[in-house]
């Protein structure tokens, strides 16, 4: 029987429950009517074009992003004033508008990296244009992930970023924003990144520069809405441009040209946009959580796409005592070395040493490790200690030492064809704990992007042993990434097994 007490106390919950639902159907329904009128219906509110004022000014605008707003500006009738660094490239993208769209076109060559003020010289090229649309679009960001203070050349580099994506943001526009307010009509587009919604470390200084765009481009678009201008912020993911090293456009990482179509279908329905609906939707996509392996055991990680991906965990595989000696040892012994890579032009060494064992050279990121067949005999009695456990032969070791919480090895798989079909991998460290980390390589649905995907976490402490096998390599990548906190040094030994690539010297 139900006590009388509780009677008003259930009808309290069902009508919590009953407006909980109404509010939450209220929600979802606003969510998918402001979906269908952003990118089914698109702009309407204000159509982007020449009612706005005859020209539109973009920075950055002979490739990328900047490129495609000035040709699907054209497209509309606009005249144009292309502005970028070289004369001519922008010569050749002017031509190719004028001839395609039959518009005007104008070319302002500057740097806005430049240490001189360049903004005179723009602002002499702008007199007497009525401009109805300001692309800020010039941005740079770095050439590869890094610790603020190991960012290569980093005082030339803080400058640039921040004359090239703040600098030039505000300085266009206090150029064209008067002649605006003057018609009470114009917008100005900033395009920052999604990289500036939230702090993305080892991108700290371009995420935190269009973090800057962000803002300022909502407290312009609040100062002066009310008087005809619309300021928009555009936080795109990946495009496939120059910048983002991508080259062939997919869903996710569109084309320059698809992206600004559906940016500019945006324009009047929403002043901060992420511009292109699978963009908008990685927002409300959830990352999955990493798995995390840390006690001894057989693994099976998955079973496809190629066959079954397994992994062997073997935490204290030298008892710590020893390992305490074969560390110290092996930090002394061994013939250290740091190798330098070139990456769009930049140098920069490895952030880690190495020293290649085995009578076969072993070439990996473009760059051959010349054969050594001059065995430390702690290497060959641990060679001989992990042969009798696994019940694998190895013919080879690279031997990787992590000096500090900055060293690492960026994601890649062990796949050279020199390791064979289905390497066996065995992975044994000493000194500091460092986070293995593996991820699955995305399915073809997933084209190419890693965000989605399934990924482990493997903690290796001194003395444990961890061996790969099957189909690892090739359905899996793995990293030791960098850490935020201080790491002492970690060596670790991967034993594996080489066969003569063609020309190779292996009997
Ligand atoms: N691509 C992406 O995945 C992505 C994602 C989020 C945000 N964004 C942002 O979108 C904007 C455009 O990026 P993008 O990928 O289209 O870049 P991009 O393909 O590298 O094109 C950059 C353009 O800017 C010009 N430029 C570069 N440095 C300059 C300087 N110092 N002075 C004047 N012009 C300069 C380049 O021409 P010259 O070299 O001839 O001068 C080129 O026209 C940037 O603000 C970027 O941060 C891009």
């Amino acid at each position: 029987m139900v006590a009388p007490a509780a009677l008003p106390a259930a009808g309290l919950f069902y009508w919590v429950g009953a407006l909980g639902a109404l509010y939450a159907a209220a929600l979802a329904s606003y969510r998918l009517l402001t979906g269908l009128r952003v990118w089914v219906l698109g702009s309407g509110a204000a159509a982007v074009g020449p009612a706005l004022g005859a020209w539109a000014v973009v920075t950055g605008a002979t490739d990328g992003i900047g490129k495609a707003y000035a040709e699907e500006l054209a497209r509309r009738g606009m005249k144009v004033v292309l502005i970028s660094r070289s004369k001519e490239k922008l010569d050749q993208v002017s031509t190719e508008i004028k001839e395609k769209y039959k518009v005007e076109t104008k070319i302002i060559v500057a740097d806005f990296g430049a240490r001189e003020d360049i903004y005179n010289g723009i602002k002499a090229g702008l007199e007497g244009l009525e401009i109805g649309v300001l692309v800020n679009n010039v941005g740079m960001s770095y050439a590869y992930p890094e610790y603020f203070i190991d960012i290569p050349e980093l005082e030339k580099t803080i400058d640039n970023m921040i004359s090239i994506n703040i600098t030039s943001v505000c300085k266009m526009t206090r150029l064209v924003l008067p002649g605006m307010l003057e018609r009470s009509k114009g917008i100005i587009l900033n395009i920052a990144s999604a990289s500036g919604m939230c702090p993305t470390p080892l991108l700290t200084l371009y995420s935190a520069t269009k973090a800057f765009v962000d803002y300022f481009s909502r407290g312009l678009h609040a100062e002066y809405k009310s008087k005809g201008i619309i300021v928009q912020s555009v936080l795109p993911y990946y495009v496939a441009t120059k910048m983002s090293k991508i080259r062939k456009a997919t869903l996710d990482k569109p084309s320059p040209e698809t992206y600004v179509r559906a940016a500019l279908g945006t324009v009047g329905l929403q002043s901060r946009t992420n511009g292109y609906l699978p963009h908008a939707l990685m927002v409300e996509r959830r990352v999955p959580e990493a798995g995390v392996i840390d006690k001894p055991g057989v693994y099976e990680l998955s079973k496809g796409p190629t066959g079954i991906s397994r992994i062997h965990l073997i935490p204290g595989f030298i008892d710590s005592e020893q390992a305490d000696w074969m560390f110290e040892q092996l930090l002394q012994d061994i013939p250290w070395g740091q190798r330098t890579h070139i990456r769009q032009e930049v140098s920069f060494e490895e952030p880690r040493l190495t020293s290649w064992y085995g009578e076969l050279p072993y070439t990996y990121s473009r760059i051959t490790m010349q054969p050594n067949p001059n065995w430390h005999p702690l290497l060959t009695m641990l060679k001989e200690r992990i042969e009798e456990f696994t019940g694998y032969t190895f013919n080879s070791l690279l031997c990787n030492l992590y000096r500090n919480e900055k060293d690492s090895v960026d994601w890649h798989s062990d796949d050279e064809p020199s390791l064979g079909k289905n390497p066996v991998i065995a992975s044994l460290s000493f000194g500091a704990t460092r986070t293995f980390e593996m991820r699955k390589k995305p399915s073809p649905e997933e084209d190419g992007d890693y965000t989605y995907v399934e990924r482990v976490k493997i903690p290796l402490d001194h003395g444990a042993l961890l061996v790969m096998e099957g189909a690892t390599q090739e359905d899996w990548q793995h990293r030791v990434p960098k850490e935020y906190h201080s790491r002492d040094e970690r060596i670790n030994l991967t034993f594996r097994i080489i066969y003569p690539e063609p020309g190779g010297v292996w009997k």
